[in-house]
């Protein structure tokens, strides 16, 4: 099996996460922030951002599919797990592992407006701009990255990969 083509080692990752947590802290201050991670790809942004946040961070998750188990978009998006917790009048962070057509997150913004929290902003550790179909605000992005698929760190390929440290290109290789 040939190496995998690494985009973003894990000390580049972990670089990134220093500078967000930086600037979420400057912005928020004191105020309490309830992390709302996307399951599942979300896992180790949130677990290694939220440590990274001291002690005013609460954190939740919710669960949205909108791919199977294809590398590929259905464009039909579902609730799979709401939250466990009102959000109501409370300061949400959004935490997404990556942005592709944009259509995920548009729909939980959405979503999540309408139960009136005191803010909401997303946070997402990848972003491909150029695959984008639906203009969303990302308030924090981790790294712009070409429109190819991806994964580790969290992202998966039919549940694989999740587990790498690193992110890498999935190659065709990898799709047999
Ligand atoms: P969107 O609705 O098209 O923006 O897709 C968002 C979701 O699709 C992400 O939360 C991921 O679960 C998945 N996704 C999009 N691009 C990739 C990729 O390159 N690798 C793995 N999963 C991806």
């Amino acid at each position: 099996m040939a190496e995998p083509i690494i985009l973003l080692t894990e000390q580049e990752i972990q670089a990134k996460l220093d500078q967000l947590a930086a600037q979420v802290l400057a912005d928020y201050g004191n105020e309490e922030i309830l992390l709302v991670g996307v399951l599942k790809g979300s896992l180790y942004v949130v677990a290694d951002l939220s440590r990274r946040l001291g002690p005013n961070v609460k954190i939740d998750f919710v669960q949205v599919s909108s791919y199977g188990l294809e590398a590929k978009s259905s464009g039909i998006v579902q609730i799979r797990k709401d939250l466990d917790t009102s959000i109501e009048g409370r300061h949400v962070l959004v935490v997404e592992d990556i942005v592709d057509t944009g259509a995920t997150l548009a729909h939980l913004r959405e979503l999540l407006n309408t139960r009136r929290p005191a803010s909401l902003k997303v946070l997402a550790l990848l972003s491909k701009p150029d695959a984008r179909l639906t203009e969303v605000p990302i308030e924090y992005v981790g790294f712009e990255i070409p429109n190819r698929f991806v994964v580790g760190y969290g992202l998966d390929y039919a549940e694989r990969y999740r587990n790498q440290a690193f992110i890498s290109v999935l190659s065709a290789e990898h799709l047999s």
